[in-house]
């Protein structure tokens, strides 16, 4: 019964990130630091992340930075409750990075460690932002993951929805390479799409219709290439047509697939009086597609909560606080054999 407050590191992907977070008896979360390092200038080049060179990248800053978030927290290791690491999914090398970090301030410390599931982070990160009660509906758009989860508890987590294919910002970032826009595509795409004629090319909404609120984009994306083809040489004002209608077909098919989601919920907990819908990832970020979900959630009678976009993207509070939200159940620490894992649904 008194606050408790963990060292989180994140290393999954293209993010190196440490961050100190304390949680209250009562369940309130307070960032005392977050400090992440974006790779992105080390991959642009490549137009895509480079496993190698983001797990160097990881080993050359992560120590500077937990330090310095350690400073910023104005808290000493012997203080802490817990060390937090990300283990899996994600990139292999990376998670190495992170894990061994974590597992080694653990044992100096005596301090019991977290191995956390990024996507648990990204789950319970509106619990942190905005005290959010349990079950609630969550979103996860990023350049990994596209996927509905239905968030019952604290590891208590059931997906609804995933996609078949590509992840949305992954659709994103293929599509704005093949119209030749920078990396990373979506605020590329984004930006061409504010010129755009989202009527002049007609594409398809993807699995329009169909049951299971599931996605697909790699279809879109060949639709998308089709028409650059026919219209060749692009100028700017087709590049941006063709990005809004991209944009357009993605919240298109958000929506309709949304809808099942929000309908399921409503009929399983039909007691929840103010239900949320929480979006998370970087995707998230796009303005497009918050403007179709708030449309889609308050159709429903749903409440659109959108954490801080520092907070829907990669970050190392959002695995700290998981841990905090494990350790406040009384969920048992990890085992210092504990290896990352790749793939972990
Ligand atoms: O969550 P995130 O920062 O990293 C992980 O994938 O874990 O998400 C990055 C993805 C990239 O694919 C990027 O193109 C996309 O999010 N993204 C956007 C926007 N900003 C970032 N997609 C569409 N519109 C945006 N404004
Ligand atoms: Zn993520």
């Amino acid at each position: 019964d008194r606050e408790t407050t963990i060292l989180g590191i994140e290393t999954s992907c293209d993010e190196t990130a440490a961050a100190v977070v304390a949680r209250s008896p009562k369940g309130q979360g307070t960032i005392r630091a977050d400090i992440v390092y974006s790779q992105l200038d080390l991959h642009a080049a490549y137009g895509g992340v480079v496993p190698e060179i983001a797990a160097r990248s990881h080993v050359s800053v992560l120590d500077r930075l937990v330090k310095k978030a350690l400073v910023e927290a104005d808290i000493e290791l012997s203080a802490l409750d817990g060390i937090a690491a990300t283990a899996g999914p994600g990139l292999v090398g990376g998670l190495m990075v992170g894990l061994m970090t974590g597992k080694a301030l653990a044992l100096v410390t005596g301090k019991p460690l977290y191995a956390i599931n990024h996507l648990e982070g990204h789950a319970l990160t509106a619990r942190l932002t905005d005290g959010l009660n349990f079950p609630y509906l969550l979103l996860l758009v990023s350049g990994g993951h596209t996927q509905i989860v239905l968030v019952r508890g604290v590891g208590d987590y059931r997906r609804w929805g995933t996609t078949i294919d590509d992840a949305l910002g992954e659709a994103f970032d293929k599509t704005a390479k093949l119209l030749d826009l920078p990396y990373p595509g979506g605020p590329a795409v984004e930006r061409a799409a504010t010129s755009g004629d989202p009527g002049r090319f007609p594409l398809p909404v993807p699995l329009k219709g169909t049951a299971e609120p599931n996605f697909s984009f790699s279809g879109l994306k060949t639709a998308v290439r089709q028409a650059a083809e026919a219209a060749a040489p692009l100028s700017d004002q087709d590049v941006s047509d063709l990005c809004a209608a991209f944009q357009r077909a993605v919240c298109r098919s958000l929506a309709d697939r949304m809808q099942i989601a929000l309908r399921r919920f409503r009929s399983q907990y039909p007691e929840c009086t103010q239900p949320a819908l929480v979006i998370a990832g970087g995707v998230a970020a796009n303005t497009a597609l918050r403007t179709t979900l708030d449309a889609c959630a308050s159709g429903a009678g749903f409440r659109l909560v959108a954490p801080p976009i520092a907070l829907c993207t990669d970050n190392a509070a959002m695995i700290a606080w998981a841990a905090a939200e494990r350790l406040a159940i009384g969920l048992p620490a990890d085992s210092l054999d504990i290896a990352p894992r790749a793939r972990w649904p």
